[in-house]
């Protein structure tokens, strides 16, 4: 063993926090949960209980997409929070908080946000990681607004999502679903 790691002594866990709206969770949150999870021990995806916010998705319904979504990482939870950020991670002894840069005009708003995190909790590390490039304009925001407008997202969002957007902005398409699974139920009873 050399030196320095003896000195170092035991090896620190790393715990990091995702945190963000998640309204809905697109394929460039899962991109960079999937890339969290292969350099931090436990990454925690924490979705904001924002009462500001009129979210189209509740906390509930993000919390069971985004858990069937990171089922299969080992090392993910997902966890919702309320207040401060770094409160949040004192909870759950993150020392990281993970944030995803995706273009230039990003930058501004997360390094004013990590500086203020910092100076909350000067311990609490800010690790910024890059979507892939074919997400490098994807936002939540514009795909809530492309669905609401009929446009298509697929590729945007993983399948589970994009039937539960469809579902949530036309509910006809909820009662089909349901009445196409009734009837095939009811055959396969006969
Ligand atoms: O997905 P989003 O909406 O870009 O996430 C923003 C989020 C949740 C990371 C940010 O709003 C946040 O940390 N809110 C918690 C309140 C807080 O800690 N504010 C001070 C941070 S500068």
């Amino acid at each position: 063993m050399c030196a320095r790691a003896v000195e170092r002594g035991k090896v620190k866990k790393v715990i990091a926090i995702y945190p963000g709206s998640f309204d809905p969770p697109t394929n460039g949150h899962l991109d960079l949960i999937e890339r969290g999870s292969k350099i931090f021990d436990e990454l925690v995806v924490a979705i904001l209980r924002n009462p500001d916010k009129d979210p189209l998705f509740s906390l509930n319904e993000r919390r069971n997409m985004l858990e069937d979504l990171t089922r299969e990482f080992r090392n993910v939870r997902v966890d919702t929070f309320d207040g401060l950020t770094v409160d949040y991670a004192g909870k759950v002894n993150a020392n990281a908080v993970l944030r995803g840069i995706r273009a230039l005009s990003d930058y501004e708003y997360e390094l004013q946000m990590a500086l203020m995190n910092r100076k909350l909790a000067p311990h609490l590390e800010t690790v910024f990681m890059m979507p892939a490039e074919q997400y490098s304009y994807l936002s939540s925001r514009l795909v809530r607004e492309v669905a609401r407008l009929g446009g298509s997202i697929k590729d945007l969002v993983p399948e589970a999502v994009e039937q539960r957007l469809r579902e949530k902005l036309d509910p006809a398409v909820k009662l089909e679903g349901l009445s196409r699974r009734r009837s095939s139920k009811r055959k396969s009873s006969k």
